[in-house]
């Protein structure tokens, strides 16, 4: 049999616990590689009681032998990464050895995160709800050819390249009428710089390829979610890179023929950090009541986020253009204690019922229809087996399986590792 690796990924806006998983499942794999991404990201991973939260890490580095690899796809802001990775020492992590940076992903300057503020500031009311991690500017410079490289640190000409972009940016921010103090964030970025160059600066797509050859099990780990894709997210309200399993291929040099299992990682409802159509939104009590259970606040930001029943035709879309042949449910015990529970299975789109996501999914064009599904009052925390999961948990398990036509394989029911329950 060929080897091939497998794909982990988001399939709603991001948030769905996939950092969680990836250290669930680390122990099967040698390699876990983040694609796209950056710090815009937060992977939270919680065991012996302690909380960590990764932003640009691959979430299997707290494995003893795992080797981590950021790849071509990421995008690197060398002041935060130093902050993680110090972090990271502090409990000895060797951090050294097991990570790999790709030469080829990009960095995020300064002047990028300037930027990103400059420009949601200038949309007013039609602000993206950007992070504010310099995500955008960086991949506009990167698709635009006037990036810089991890590969480039090395290189005699680099602080030359920087001022020629930086110097490209004053003139975008002179536009935005912008004020910014850059002196004052240059320092700690060259110096983060520095501190980058003890790491591994790799060929990643060459390391990838033999280890796939020679038979080493590998996972690329999504970060986002589906619905922020670039391309087939709720555009413009997306991320600026290729979220889906595609963005495995581009973000390590993997090609489409070596990926095997995709797995994809679902909240058993919605959320949704910043702006952008929310079809299933509830902006009511029970909204409320399950971002204060699901302790719904973003992990990089702090924001709130809003929340939602689960979307089924939105689920069937992720699934369906990533090729998902396995699915996680995660935060099943959130939905504890409530009477029903509702879920999305058609949308009313100008007066027409459909079962698919449409190209336009503003609230003013679609509805959702949903049904109601009995709820159950057990605290699932504790459970640590499938056979001892109620009824009407089942109930709704066996109903997402059939109508997205794809087996699940955990249900989460905590944040801890152990909180984890194997279906098959
Ligand atoms: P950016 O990628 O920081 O520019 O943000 C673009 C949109 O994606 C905003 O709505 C963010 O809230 C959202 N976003 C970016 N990264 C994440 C994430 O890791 N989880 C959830 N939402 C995210």
């Amino acid at each position: 049999m060929i080897n091939k690796a497998d794909v982990l990924l988001g399939l709603q806006w991001g948030d769905e616990g996939k950092g969680k998983i990836v250290d669930v499942l680390t122990p099967n794999y040698d390699i876990i590689a983040r694609f796209q991404g950056g710090p815009n990201a937060g992977h939270t991973l919680e065991f012996n009681g302690i909380k960590h939260v990764l932003h640009t890490i691959p979430s299997g580095i707290f494995h003893p032998t795992a080797i981590n690899v950021i790849g071509n796809g990421v995008v690197i802001d060398p002041v935060i990464f130093k902050k993680e990775i110090e972090a990271l020492l502090k409990l000895g992590v060797d951090v050294k050895s097991k990570l790999l940076i790709s030469t080829r992903a990009h960095l995020i300057l300064p002047s990028h995160r300037l930027l990103d503020a400059a420009s949601e500031a200038a949309k007013g009311k039609n602000k993206i709800g950007s992070t504010l991690k310099g995500i955008g500017p960086t991949y506009m410079d990167k698709t635009g050819r006037n990036g810089l490289r991890i590969g480039d640190i090395e290189t005699n000409e680099f602080k030359e390249k920087y001022d020629t972009l930086v110097e490209k940016h004053k003139q975008i921010l002179s536009f935005y009428n912008y004020e910014y103090n850059l002196q004052e964030l240059e320092p700690i970025w060259f110096e983060a710089i520095e501190f980058l160059k003890q790491l591994q600066f790799s060929e990643t797509e060459h390391y990838i390829n033999s280890a796939i050859k020679d038979g080493k099990r590998v996972l690329a780990e999504g970060a986002q979610g589906s619905l922020l894709d670039v391309d087939f997210g709720s555009y413009p309200f997306v991320t600026s890179s290729n979220t889906i399993c595609a963005g495995a291929c581009n973000g390590l040099g993997i090609p489409p023929n070596k990926i095997g299992n995709v797995i994809g990682i679902f909240k058993a409802y919605c959320t949704r950090v910043g702006s952008g159509p929310f079809p299933t939104e509830l902006e009511n009590e029970t909204g409320e009541k399950i971002r204060q259970i699901g302790k719904e606040f973003g992990s990089t930001t702090g924001r709130p986020r809003r929340t939602g029943w689960l979307d089924i035709p939105a689920l069937k879309y992720a699934v369906m253009i990533n090729g998902v042949t396995e699915l996680m449910m995660m935060k099943a015990d959130v939905l504890s204690n409530f009477e029903n529970i509702e879920v999305c299975t058609h949308y009313n789109y100008n007066g027409k019922v459909i079962d698919y996501l449409p190209y336009n999914i503003d609230p003013s064009y679609l509805k959702p229809i949903t049904v109601a599904l009995k709820g159950w009052a057990e605290d699932l925390t504790a459970i640590d087996n499938k056979s001892k999961l109620p009824q009407t948990l089942l109930e709704y398990i066996q109903f997402i399986e059939k109508t997205v036509e794809i087996p699940i394989s955990i249900v989460s029911v905590g944040p801890d590792r152990t909180q984890t329950i194997r279906m098959k």
